[in-house]
């Protein structure tokens, strides 16, 4: 069985909804951010704030490489994964893409109180949701299915995943 790998913008709910789909799947769970944090024994804020969004983004994808050949997962990416086209292409070689996305209100509520995420960290972090989002949303769209989170509980998007991933099959 192929890997499951939840791409999307911070604040979509990929880590949350990614464990439970593990769950019900019976899917090894893995957030790739974390495991970036436990590999390095560093935070990705710290990363960021040490080395630079470059460098943090050439061990996103050696990380991913790493992976790449195991099976029976589901994978949570950070939201910047789609940023390089050669991420997206390891992580489909073995695996279904879902994307989940949300309205910038949304995400801004999600993670307003949040302070883990460096490229929010601006004086208007609305306004950087939006401009991303606007930079990034032709490239959330590669992918095999897509669910718009905004009015869903993390359960309801499982079970849209769930729906997703049978109607492939058949
Ligand atoms: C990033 C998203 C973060 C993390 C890093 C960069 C991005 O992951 O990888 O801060 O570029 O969108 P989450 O989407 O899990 O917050």
């Amino acid at each position: 069985m192929k890997n499951v790998v939840i791409i999307g913008f911070m604040g979509t709910g990929k880590t949350t909804v990614g464990k439970m789909l593990a769950q019900r799947l019976g899917f090894n769970f893995l957030d790739l951010d974390k495991e970036i944090e436990r590999s390095q024994g560093i935070l990705i804020r710290e990363i960021f704030e040490i080395y630079g969004e470059e460098r943090f983004r050439e061990i996103e994808t050696e990380t991913i490489r790493s992976f790449k050949d195991k099976s029976n997962m589901v994978i949570s990416a950070g939201g910047g994964v789609v940023t390089r086209e050669e991420n997206i292409k390891m992580l489909r070689e073995n695996g279904i893409i879902v994307s989940l996305t949300a309205e910038p209100e949304v995400i801004f509520e999600r993670v307003k109180h949040n302070k883990d995420r460096p490229l929010l960290l601006t004086s208007n972090p609305f306004e950087t949701i939006k401009t991303l989002l606007k930079s990034r949303r032709e490239l959330y769209k590669n992918a095999d299915i897509e669910i718009n989170t905004s009015n869903l509980s993390p359960l309801q998007v499982v079970q849209e995943i769930v729906d997703g991933l049978d109607k492939r099959r058949k």
